[in-house]
């Protein structure tokens, strides 16, 4: 089979298609897996043990063995700490002075102007990836490969610096009252800090921006969130705390249907011994195989009514949450290597969803004609082909049906 995540003018309907004929198992050219295995063995890769169908092997084998272990299982190995740490904090206190936190920092955001002249970025806003940005403008000086190893050195330094000193404040002081990294090399410190940090924005930026976007194409959807704000609101008042967040279920359905439109396949493993689908097809020991979640998550069997459509309320139907793992939400991953970020990233995407629904009319803006979904653009992640939003404060009060 061609691969059709990577192949150009091919359809969703074109890569289902060809799944079926190939029943659900497909040697694909130019992929870095051997197969891809479709929706009718979700079963047989969700309850497949790893000594079976290995995914840390599968990454030894793509990444050279020194610069693997140095990094990845030890970034693996920090992350899984501090997301347990933020696991075992999390109550209504520590949500609530994160979402004040992000409230201040998206309006310091939409506060600022971006400039063009031309096609030319003059002035941006301090979160853009620019030269002219404060905080990425000092990792990028220290980031070349060349200098890599010293601003680590300075990190690692910095951290050690903050964790010592007195008064403490925020995550530092509850990393250094918990030990996170007592008995850690000092040499480790700043990778296993900085890494889980930078992964979190790398990993959730393209579901939040799909989200956004996804609320112009469809102003009912965002009707609907603005609406259960307001009921919320006026249950908790404008203070967002864990209680609030978990009765805002309108709106983890809506991330959880951006999630599932647009997520690629994934999800690679080595299959250790010879194995037998139950349609008899052999996957051969030493191959690799990846889950087809591009066509999972469109498949008529498991999202029945429209899958190609955004329709949030099919995930009441299944009683399945943004969190949940199952044959309905593939987004984290099956089995021991499950993602560890789960909670943290649902608490954070849903805050900082409700903090900008609660202070913005989220639209294509004034454009004339009704916003038409211009499809996905296929790459390491995929984003709508619309592109821009328009963010208009308002009072949410304001809102009825
Ligand atoms: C929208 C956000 C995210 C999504 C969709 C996501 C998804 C995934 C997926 C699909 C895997 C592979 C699971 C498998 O192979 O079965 C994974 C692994 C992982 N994720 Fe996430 N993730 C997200 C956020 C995060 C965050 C915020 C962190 C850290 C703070 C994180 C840390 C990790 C780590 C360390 C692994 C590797 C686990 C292992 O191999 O043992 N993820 N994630």
């Amino acid at each position: 089979m061609i691969n059709y995540e990577t192949t150009e003018d091919v359809t969703s309907n074109d890569y289902i298609v060809a799944m079926k004929k190939a029943e659900d198992i497909a040697a694909t050219d130019k992929s870095r897996v051997d197969y891809t295995v479709g929706s009718s063995h979700i079963h047989m890769f969700m309850s497949t043990p790893s000594c079976l169908l290995n995914s840390s092997k599968y990454k030894f084998m793509i990444h050279p063995p020194s610069r693997y272990i140095d990094v990845s299982r030890k970034i693996y190995f920090y992350t899984k700490k501090l997301t347990n740490l933020y696991n075992s904090k999390l109550d209504d206190e520590s949500v609530k002075s994160d979402a004040n936190w992000i409230r201040e920092f998206l309006e310091s955001i939409m506060q600022q102007q971006t400039i063009y002249y031309g096609n030319n970025l003059v002035y941006a806003p301090l979160t853009y990836s620019d030269y002219n940005n404060d905080l990425i403008s000092k990792f990028r000086v220290y980031w070349d490969i060349r200098s890599k190893r010293k601003y680590l050195t300075y990190l690692n330094k910095f951290i050690l610096k903050q964790i010592s000193l007195e008064p403490r404040e925020g995550f530092i002081k509850v990393m250094a009252e918990e030990g996170v990294f007592a008995g850690v090399p000092k040499e480790d410190v700043g990778t296993g800090l900085i890494f889980p940090i930078a992964m979190s924005g790398r990993v959730m930026a393209p579901v939040l921006s799909n989200f956004i976007i996804d609320l112009t194409i469809y102003p009912h959807v965002f009707l609907k969130l603005a609406l259960e704000q307001k009921i919320i609101i006026k249950k908790y008042g404008n203070e967002i705390t864990l209680s609030a967040l978990n009765e805002m279920v309108y709106l983890d359905a809506c991330i959880s249907e951006s999630i599932r439109l647009g997520t690629m396949s994934g999800l690679p493993r080595l299959v250790e011994k010879d194995m037998y689908l139950p349609n008899g097809a052999k996957l051969k020991a030493s191959s690799s195989i990846k889950f087809g979640r591009f066509t999972h998550n469109r498949s008529e069997s498991y999202f029945s009514h429209n899958p190609h459509d955004y329709i949030p309320e099919r995930h009441f139907k299944t009683h399945t949450k943004l969190s949940d793992h199952s044959v309905y939400s593939t987004q984290w991953g099956f089995g021991q290597q499950m993602c560890p970020g789960v909670n943290y990233s649902c608490i954070n995407m849903k805050l900082i969803s409700s903090i900008l629904i609660r202070k913005y009319n989220i639209s294509k803006g004034p454009e004339q004609n009704e916003r038409r979904h211009q499809g996905y653009e296929l790459g390491h992640w995929l984003f709508h082909v619309n592109s821009s939003v328009y963010f208009e404060p308002h009072n949410i009060l304001n809102y009825s049906e």
